[in-house]
């Protein structure tokens, strides 16, 4: 499997500390050291009691967002990368569609978001990804490099070299309906290429994973495509058995590629 091969879900708003002990409970007896690098994403105040019950399972912990400032401040109710590493997480989600649409996030704050996450520990999984409307206007390639152009300007390529892309689009998520692993391979390939014109070997090492409506039964095809190296999985995160069924389907696709 290669380095770049990753599965994290995102919890969204979900979960409570009951579910989050019941995760880790079924999550454990169903990793082993040939899964690929994986992650779970839980609301801020469940990162410190997931990342315990995680510990030495081999999962990494993270946030679903991150402030886009460094120092501690006036900042009500942020939350910086420095206090999600000391809670024992070592990712976060930045620019989800969820947070561009309804919570008014730019280009602009997903960059401060991604190098603040950087500089304080944490590997930021930066989400890009088109709407139906786009799709339709034949504007998906405008439109991500709109969004991952504003990353590639706004970070230097060491800061480029520590963080994950995740393309999510948006007609995608949570609706049943994934991008056919056609789809998936073609978009990835773009963006890849897109960084490969920044710089060829960080284009090549760059983990790029695909979200919206990964489940179980879909999960080996998606990842067929040679530049589709994982998945960021919501709906099917929240059950251990179907997470650990997208990471054993990531492992086994590799494992023939
Ligand atoms: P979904 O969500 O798997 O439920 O479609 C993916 C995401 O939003 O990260």
């Amino acid at each position: 499997m290669t380095n770049r091969a990753f599965v994290a879900g995102n919890w969204k708003m979900n979960g409570s500390r009951a579910d989050i002990d019941a995760f880790v409970d079924q999550l454990k007896p169903r990793i082993d050291d040939h899964l690929p690098r994986m992650a779970v994403c839980v609301p801020f105040v469940y990162v410190s009691r997931l990342a315990e019950a995680l510990g030495g399972v081999g999962v990494a912990t993270g946030g679903q967002d991150v402030a886009g400032e460094t120092e501690p401040g006036a900042f009500t109710g942020e939350v910086s990368a420095s206090m999600l590493a000391d809670c024992g997480a070592t990712y976060a989600v930045v620019g989800h569609s969820e947070r561009r649409a309804m919570y008014g996030e730019t280009d602009d704050i997903v960059v401060a978001k991604t190098r603040a996450a950087i500089a304080g520990g944490i590997t930021p999984i930066v989400c890009v990804g088109e709407t139906l409307e786009q799709r339709d206007a034949d504007e998906v390639e405008a439109v991500l490099n709109r969004q991952l152009g504003a990353v590639l300007e706004g970070c230097s390529d060491e800061e480029l070299s520590k963080i994950v892309l995740a393309y999510e689009p948006v007609w995608a998520i949570g609706t049943g309906r994934s991008a056919t692993p056609e789809q998936a391979q073609e978009i990835h390939a773009f963006l890849r290429s897109q960084i490969a014109k920044r710089a060829d070997t960080l284009s090549r090492s760059l983990s790029i994973v695909y979200g919206g409506s990964v489940k179980p039964d879909n999960a080996k095809a998606i990842f067929a495509g040679d530049d589709v190296d994982g998945a960021l999985v919501g709906g099917a995160s929240l059950k251990a058995d179907s997470f650990a069924d997208i990471a054993h389907a990531m492992a086994s696709q590799s494992a023939t590629n």
